[in-house]
């Protein structure tokens, strides 16, 4: 890091050195302030950046946190730095990560799973191909954003890999036993998805269901343990789980039953896939990070709907506060 451009920085000396660029460029407690964010998380663009780029927005990022700005340096270009940034290196140890476990590549992935899975869904070996591709795709999401702290190893990654792989593909072949019918059997991904979130989250969250999840009042200081609110915040995640799969899932199984009808599409049976997967993609790009922005972090309660015992204890210490605020988790 050079004396020219230190000195440079303090000539020109234009943008302030308090932006926090660790947050979210926009308001998190806005429903726009979310989408806007999530848009710019998963931009499928980012993807296409080149190794310069990347490295441009590297030294940007990592010299702007050392006080040291290159001269002319303008906000906007300070945060379409800390975005490309963000989507290619890990944040705790700063390596830059595979290309297909990132964000920006999502969107993309997903929608040819999503697609394929929606197109080949007549016969055994395809269902379950498809299934052990999006497991196989989630296992190297998981290893790409492993936290840097506390490093999974590589036998429990391969554990839940193999743990998801037989569950996804045990469910889509139950479903798929059970209809027969063309126009059902296409919502078999889609009724695969939401039964697997139905099981795996409370599942996975009983403990919390038991033991209660910390309520809080609107400063966020604790008031007890409620399973109340670890049942409603499951409940909330399940639902914007399924919600979140509706548009990809659910909406282009019945596009392409019209259109497999129509003259053009039985001459080219080949279209059947690509037409599957854009329509997906088209889905997925408005529907996901909206959805990611339709339910903040944080819910909220009545006091009135709380067990009776911490009810009778929050009156007893706040007895003004009506509502509660708990992390519904992911
Ligand atoms: C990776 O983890 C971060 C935070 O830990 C999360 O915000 C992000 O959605 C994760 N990315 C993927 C692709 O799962
Ligand atoms: C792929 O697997 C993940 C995790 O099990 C699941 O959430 C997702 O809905 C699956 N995708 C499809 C298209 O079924
Ligand atoms: C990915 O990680 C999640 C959460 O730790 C786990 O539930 C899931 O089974 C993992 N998926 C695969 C395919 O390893
Ligand atoms: C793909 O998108 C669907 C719908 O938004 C979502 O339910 C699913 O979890 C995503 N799958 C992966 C592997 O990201």
């Amino acid at each position: 890091i050079s004396r020219e451009m230190l000195k440079s920085n303090r000539m020109s000396g234009d943008l302030p050195l308090n932006i926090n660029i660790k947050e979210p460029r926009w308001d998190q407690g806005t429903f726009m302030g979310r989408a806007q964010h999530f848009f710019m998380v998963t931009d499928p663009r980012n993807v296409l950046m080149s190794s310069e780029v990347l490295e441009d927005a590297r030294v940007t990022v990592e010299n702007y946190r050392l006080g040291i700005m290159k001269p002319g340096l303008t906000e906007d270009q300070l945060w379409r730095a800390k975005y490309i940034y963000d989507s290619a290196f890990h944040p705790d140890t700063g390596e830059k990560m595979l290309l297909i476990g990132r964000m920006s590549a999502q969107v993309p992935m997903n929608m040819t799973i999503t697609g394929c899975m929606l197109t080949f869904y007549r016969t055994t070996p395809a269902v379950v191909f498809w299934q052990w591709v999006n497991q196989s795709f989630n296992a190297i999401v998981n290893y790409t954003n492993r936290s840097g702290d506390a490093p999974i190893t590589v036998n429990q990654l391969g554990a839940a890999y193999v743990s998801a792989t037989t569950g996804a593909v045990i469910t889509a072949l139950g479903l798929k036993a059970l209809t027969k019918v063309s126009i059902i059997g296409r919502f078999v991904p889609f009724a695969a998805v939401a039964a697997a979130n139905c099981i795996n989250i409370p599942f996975m969250r009983q403990r919390e269901l038991k033991c209660g999840i910390p309520v809080t009042d609107a400063e966020g200081k604790r008031l007890g343990e409620s399973s109340t609110a670890a049942q409603q915040a499951i409940v909330q995640v399940v639902v914007s789980r399924i919600g979140m799969a509706v548009p990809a899932m659910a909406i282009p199984p019945v596009i392409m039953n019209a259109l497999e009808k129509k003259a053009f599409m039985k001459r080219f049976p080949v279209l059947n896939a690509p037409v599957q997967v854009g329509l997906v993609g088209l889905c997925l790009v408005f529907a996901t990070p909206l959805c990611c922005a339709l339910f903040p972090q944080k819910s909220s309660m009545k006091v009135s709907s709380l067990e009776p015992e911490l009810q009778e204890r929050i009156r007893q210490n706040n007895p003004h506060i009506t509502t509660v605020y708990f992390n519904k988790g992911l």
